[in-house]
């Protein structure tokens, strides 16, 4: 089948229980390590790229790339996402380079500007067969390069939720309770410690996620900053020459709820950096005298398609769902 857009996969998400995981893509061991595991387990997915990534791989590379997947991976639906567009003219000319779908974050502008600036993007959008998500509420992390220190993000308001949804037309809301983006979500003050010494962060703001759902009964909510920070790969890195110390995420139990509940999207790149970087570097330390990209790449691509398999199944509930 084609690049399809995230309408169908949201209302069976929704009506399922399940959510469909978005992940960011930035080279082809990427995509292939992504759309193998979707492909194996019969998951819908969403292929997420940024304004970061594009600046990186080139727009056409990765459009291409995709497609090839597309073309590999017949029987599962894909869409194509711009993450975090921060203007009307990214979004424009993801909208008209294939994209099936656009985040615009405004997110970081006033509740008016927001609106302003998503409205404009959702006429454009869906003139072009085009669905839109949209955000209201700040995640703590890097956003659209602004940087929100842990302790100063914004949890969403739930009683603006149903006013921006209305007035704007957005197909989708990402929402702010608790998650943040990076792999380090939460300073060690923010948490507390089990008894290894590994930081458990405090939990998600359900009560926020649910008086949204309230507002808006059947209405797909995203969520950002979703990694896990698997501890295999944090150690893994730090054995093999890193140092990423207290790193920490989003606990994969807290991800399974909100995917049971109104979350449909959720977002995860860190842990495909975190996957890869942890295997590269164990690949290093083990064959000093290696050094074709191949040799290192390939356990690389394997660790995405592992880690995202295990999503599919233990985290978002959409393996068989294609
Ligand atoms: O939310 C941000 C994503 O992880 C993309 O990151 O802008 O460094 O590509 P990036
Ligand atoms: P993580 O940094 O938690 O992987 O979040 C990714 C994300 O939200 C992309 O938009
Ligand atoms: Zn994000």
């Amino acid at each position: 089948m084609p690049l399809v857009t995230t309408t169908e996969m949201f209302k069976k998400a929704y009506d399922g229980g399940y959510a469909v995981g978005a992940f960011n893509v930035n080279n082809m061991e990427i995509v292939q390590g992504i759309t193998e595991a979707a492909g194996e387990l019969k998951s819908p997915v969403i292929l997420q790229v940024s304004k970061g990534a594009r600046a990186y791989a080139n727009h056409t590379y990765l459009v291409k790339l995709v497609e090839a997947a597309v073309i590999e991976n017949p029987e599962i639906p894909i869409a194509l996402h711009l993450d975090h567009g921060d203007s009307f003219e990214l979004c424009k000319s993801c909208i008209d380079g294939g994209f099936t779908s656009v985040m615009i974050d405004a997110s970081s502008k006033s509740f008016e500007d927001n609106i302003a600036l998503t409205k404009q993007v959702v006429e454009y959008a869906h003139a072009h067969g085009v669905v839109v998500e949209a955000e209201l509420g700040t995640l703590a992390g890097i956003e659209d390069e602004v940087v929100v220190e842990a302790g100063h993000e914004s949890y969403t308001r739930p009683e603006e939720v149903e006013e921006f949804v209305s007035r704007t037309g957005c197909d989708s809301l990402a929402i702010a309770i608790g998650t943040s983006h990076g792999a380090y979500k939460f300073t060690a003050a923010q948490c507390t410690r089990n008894e290894e010494g590994i930081l458990v962060p405090p939990p998600l703001r359900f009560d926020v996620l649910e008086e949204c759902m309230k507002k808006l009964p059947g209405f797909p909510i995203v969520l950002h900053g979703s990694s896990s920070v698997p501890q295999e790969f944090v150690k893994m890195v730090n054995q093999y020459g890193g140092n990423m110390p207290d790193a920490v995420g989003i606990p994969e139990e807290q991800l399974r709820k909100a995917a049971t509940l109104a979350v449909c999207k959720i977002n995860i790149d860190s842990d495909i950096r975190l996957a890869m970087t942890g295997n590269i570097r164990k690949y290093f330390a083990e064959h000093p005298d290696h050094f074709d990209p191949r040799q290192y790449l390939k356990p690389a691509r394997q660790a995405v398609k592992d880690m995202v398999a295990h999503k599919i199944q233990y985290v978002l509930g959409s393996d068989g769902k294609a």
